[in-house]
């Protein structure tokens, strides 16, 4: 009768050695057949009373290897899936395969048009100056003979700092001018790239924040001859060289004579067309000979010195050479729009 109960247990014994499920499904039976709840081990341990006390040990010994072996052998088939499933895994991948392209950026219109300006200013000696965005009135207005009461201050609304209504937003880099001359002796000989703000309605063709380069030379006998030549230098240089330029009289507080700089149409060649609106000349600045009142206030002697100063939109000038008609588009960050302009500078 014992050796019956014993025989029955080293056949179970052998049963789990030979077992060699090996679907996920398969080890699963063999955990519930040999460890589960109600697994066939169990009854044995009631057989236990049946086994003469002198064999009780050995039948426990037996019963606890049998369980042992059960579960080693589960904990080795899980391993032996896992490792399987890990391989897989790795196969699928495949090394082979082309990665994943780089998202390459590109720069936009404003900075490639500042760039150009910068690069073709620095070829005859310009030098860059840059300066703060925040303003006092000094440096914005009335150091450009726009003092507080002057109706120019009007063209040039701007966002005053709260509670303070000495500090703007400048509407121009000309503040940096200021500051350059201030700071400087003659001869001078720098343009000023930056952001600027003007309390304007937002449009297609108006923003209330864009970019500037504007420029300024003082020395003894800078005429205005030097002026025209330094812009039709520009022009040429930007918009290709058989671009012609028109200064047309103007008025600016801080210049005197004052111009606005026409450019000839670069699209229609003055045949006439929309982007001139069929004058076959298009703005891009105003320009003049620095007012004596203006080097005064920044302490240069205006007996001595004279000196020329330009300023130019950039969004308007990379609009005019893109032929971008909404300057929104500038400003809106939407990279469809702002993956079409490639450059290497
Ligand atoms: N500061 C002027 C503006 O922003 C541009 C300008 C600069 C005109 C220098 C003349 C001379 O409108």
């Amino acid at each position: 009768m014992a050796q019956e109960i014993f025989d029955k247990v080293n056949s179970i014994l052998a049963d789990i050695q030979a077992a060699s499920p090996s679907s996920a499904e398969d080890i699963e039976q063999f955990r519930i057949k040999y460890l589960g709840a109600k697994n066939i081990l169990k009854p044995l341990f009631g057989e236990i009373r049946n086994i003469p006390n002198e064999r009780k040990k050995e039948f426990g010994q037996l019963v606890n290897t049998v369980k042992q072996t059960a579960e080693d052998k589960l904990q080795a088939l899980n391993n032996q899936v896992a490792q399987e499933n890990e391989t897989a895994e790795a196969n699928a991948l495949d090394m082979t395969a082309p990665g994943e392209p780089l998202n390459m950026g590109s720069r936009h219109p404003v900075s490639i048009i500042m760039n150009r300006i910068i690069e073709t200013f620095s070829r005859i000696g310009f030098t860059v100056a840059e300066d703060r965005e925040i303003e006092d009135d000094w440096h914005n207005f009335t150091a450009l003979n726009t003092p507080a009461d002057h109706p120019a201050r009007d063209m040039q609304d701007t966002y005053y700092l709260l509670n303070d209504t000495e500090r703007l937003l400048r509407t121009h880099t000309s503040s940096v001018q200021v500051r350059t001359m201030e700071n400087q002796k003659p001869p001078i000989r720098s343009i000023f790239p930056g952001r600027v703000y003007r309390n304007e309605t937002i449009s297609a063709r108006a923003h209330c924040q864009f970019h500037q380069v504007e420029g300024l030379y003082i020395d003894e006998n800078v005429s205005f001859a030097d002026l025209k030549q330094t812009i039709e230098y520009f022009a040429k240089e930007i918009f290709g060289h058989k671009t012609k330029i028109r200064l047309r009289p103007s008025f600016f507080p801080f210049t005197e004579p004052s111009a606005e700089v026409d450019i000839s149409c670069f699209i229609c060649g003055g045949e006439g067309c929309n982007v001139c609106k069929y004058t076959s000349w298009v703005e891009i600045g105003g320009c003049g000979m620095v007012d004596p009142n203006v080097l005064e206030n920044c302490g240069i002697d205006s007996q001595k010195y004279t000196g020329f100063a330009f300023g130019m939109g950039v969004e308007r000038i990379a609009m005019l050479k893109y032929r971008i008609n909404d300057i929104r588009l500038l400003f809106e960050n939407d990279i469809r729009f702002l993956n079409q302009f490639q450059s290497a500078l």
